[in-house]
């Protein structure tokens, strides 16, 4: 939500921030801006609307070499217009100011600010940041001083990059529960909300934790705490390239995302299995025996596509681990009274691990005093700090707006847990966590035969994209997937879609039943394939058309369907895996030939760091 950069150092900054904007788009869209320092001036450029904009703009009216920084906007506050895109500037427009967040307490400030003669110039709540820089950044206070005190001044939440006309060669920045990392590079420094926009610079990255500050200068950074002391920290390497974070020859992210995954789900798996009994070893998020032997109960808390996830971790952890499982999604588990305590195992699902509902949820779960797990795609990600374990997914960076590869990796954690939790809790033999170990291994290879009817899906795309509404029908472990067939689609192509568990299908939705809204069924072998089969007949009979996934051989199905998706056999408990694949390209094909833009769908945000 809003992505921001910063570069200091030899280079033209300019270049720098819009490729590292462009890595950070998936974050908003609304409006872009850049600002630099160059021979004591200050200039900006920006643009309603997406990046392209502002890079047309900046061709038009070049930008001089400098210190800069760039803001990619997804709008809270104000409309997106040009007035309302960062950065943001003090009325004498010698500093600027960008900011991913939200200030809680902007009315009073704005007030205050007014009295004292400062001038609003946009709606937004970012533009009290720059007039109190502006008021605390007299005689000779640097700028990091005079930002303390304004951060101080704030309520609410910013991770905030500042630069001055007065001090031209120094960047500031401060963290308060919105994501920041620095990067360290060969005599440049760099500032981003994410690690994409740093990977073809630097690897070497330094995580900012919340209430510090940083000042970047060309002589390296320094990290501070909020009472302006140094603190010293360690950086962290981070093994991703640039070339993963780039399309590779696909024509959206999306695609490329979805073709990861069985590399995904290996990776995902990889060096999680220990001797030849197959035993599952978590690494970082082994838990102490104590505790094993006395969790009563897992609370599984998540946002989205993660929430999904989660749904089908509940089937997982109590069919495997013999667990009470409960889902709930973030923004609810944290203004409900979860009956959570210390035996409680509570489950963070979060790719981005900076979801703001996920992460107030995992501090409450603490505060109740639970023990607390993420299973997470970015290392050093603030969920990642804060929870007690984290179980990494390697999905790689995720960029596509619409989760695709992060919820299969998501998946495979799901399974690891849930082997070890039934493990360790003596719950399932060692021959049978073996034999599922095994089976979860050939997921890899089911889902390149999916991959490989990629055409046939498109095909089935042409004939059904103009329809309005789509009905997506799924039982047991594959009802969320029928939820996140029914999301993929809604998210990039604007169309109607619900998903709906088969058998609620006769208490409502069958209502709506015509031949002009398609029902999506996963139908695969499993133990309700019958009642699934008579749920299709109930739509056939209502002149209802029916998409089936079936699994591979289903003569009924062949019979019985419009359109037939032919899958792969595969145990139940993993055929969500398998069944979200078709639906995901399903997805992508619609939106495609719906002309919608894949990659960056309207009013959506990857990462929504804001409640
Ligand atoms: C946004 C994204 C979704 C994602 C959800 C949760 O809504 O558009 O794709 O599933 O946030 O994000 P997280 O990073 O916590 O998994």
């Amino acid at each position: 939500m809003c992505g921001i950069v910063g570069y200091i150092g030899p280079k033209d900054a300019v270049p720098i921030l819009l490729d590292g904007l462009q890595r950070l788009e998936y974050r908003g869209y609304d409006s872009a801006g850049l600002a630099v320092i160059s021979k004591n001036k200050l200039a900006l450029r920006r643009s309603e609307g997406k990046l392209h904009n502002l890079i047309r703009l900046v061709r038009q009216a070049p930008l001089p070499a400098g210190v800069g920084l760039g803001h990619t906007r997804w709008a809270t506050h104000g409309r997106p217009n040009e007035d309302n895109a960062h950065p943001h500037t003090n009325n004498k427009k010698t500093l600027a100011v960008v900011h991913n967040g939200i200030v809680e307490n902007d009315r009073v400030l704005h007030l205050e600010l007014e009295a004292q003669g400062f001038r609003f110039q946009s709606d937004t709540d970012t533009e009290v940041f720059a007039h109190l820089i502006d008021k605390y950044y007299q005689g000779k206070t640097p700028l990091e001083t005079a930002v303390r005190r304004a951060v101080s001044r704030v309520k609410g939440t910013f991770a905030l990059g500042v630069v001055s006309r007065r001090e031209p060669g120094k960047l500031v920045a401060a963290r308060r529960g919105s994501p920041l990392i620095l990067g360290l590079g060969q005599k440049e420094y760099l500032l981003a909300s994410d690690i994409p926009a740093l990977l073809p610079y630097t690897r070497e990255v330094l995580f900012m934790r919340d209430n510090e500050m940083a000042v970047l200068t060309l002589k390296g950074v320094k990290l501070l705490n909020s009472a302006g002391k140094l603190v010293s920290r360690k950086s962290a390497h981070i093994t991703w390239d640039a070339i993963q974070a780039e399309k590779g020859g696909y024509k959206h992210f999306m695609l490329k995302e979805i073709y990861e995954q069985p590399r995904v789900v290996e990776d995902t798996l990889r060096g999680r299995v220990q001797g030849l009994g197959g035993e599952v070893v978590l690494g970082e998020a082994e838990m102490p025996e104590a505790f094993l032997k006395q969790v009563q109960r897992v609370f599984i808390v998540a946002c989205g596509t993660s929430w999904h996830a989660g749904l089908v971790g509940k089937f997982l952890l109590e069919k495997l681990a013999a667990i009470p499982t409960e889902v709930d999604f973030a923004s609810e588990f944290r203004y409900r009274t979860p009956l959570v305590d210390k035996h409680s195992l509570v489950v963070l699902i979060s790719q981005s691990g900076e979801t703001a509902d996920t992460l107030a949820a995992l501090r409450e779960a603490r505060r109740l005093k639970a023990r607390t797990l993420t299973i997470c795609n970015v290392v050093g990600s603030t969920m990642t700090r804060e929870a007690q374990e984290t179980l990494y997914t390697h999905a790689g960076p995720e960029i596509g707006v619409a989760s695709t590869k992060a919820f299969t990796a998501q998946l495979t954690a799901l399974h690891l847990l849930a082997l070890y939790l039934g493990r360790r809790r003596r719950v399932l033999t060692a021959a049978f966590a073996a034999a599922h170990m095994d089976r979860l291994r050939q997921v890899p290879r089911l889902i390149e035969d999916i991959l490989k009817m990629d055409g046939r899906i498109e095909a089935i795309a042409a004939q059904v994209f103009k329809n309005r509404d789509f009905l997506y029908l799924g039982r047991g472990i594959n009802y969320p997937i029928a939820l996140e067939g029914a999301l993929k689609l809604k998210e990039i192509s604007y169309i109607h879609a619900e998903g709906y568990p088969a058998g609620e299908m006769k208490h409502g939705p069958i209502a709506l039943i015509d031949g002009r809204m398609p029902v999506v069924a996963i139908a695969n072998n499993s133990s309700v394939l019958e009642k699934i089969l008579n749920n299709i007949e109930e739509v056939k009979s209502r002149n209802g058309s029916v998409l089936a996934l079936a699994t591979r051989g289903n003569r009924e199905l062949r019979r019985r369907a419009d359109w037939l998706i032919e899958i792969p056999v595969a145990e139940e408990s993993l055929s969500p895996m398998i069944t979200v694949i078709p639906l995901q390209l399903l997805a992508y094909h619609v939106a495609v030939l719906r002309g919608a833009d894949v990659d960056q769908p309207r009013n959506l945000a990857k990462s929504v760091t804001v409640e």
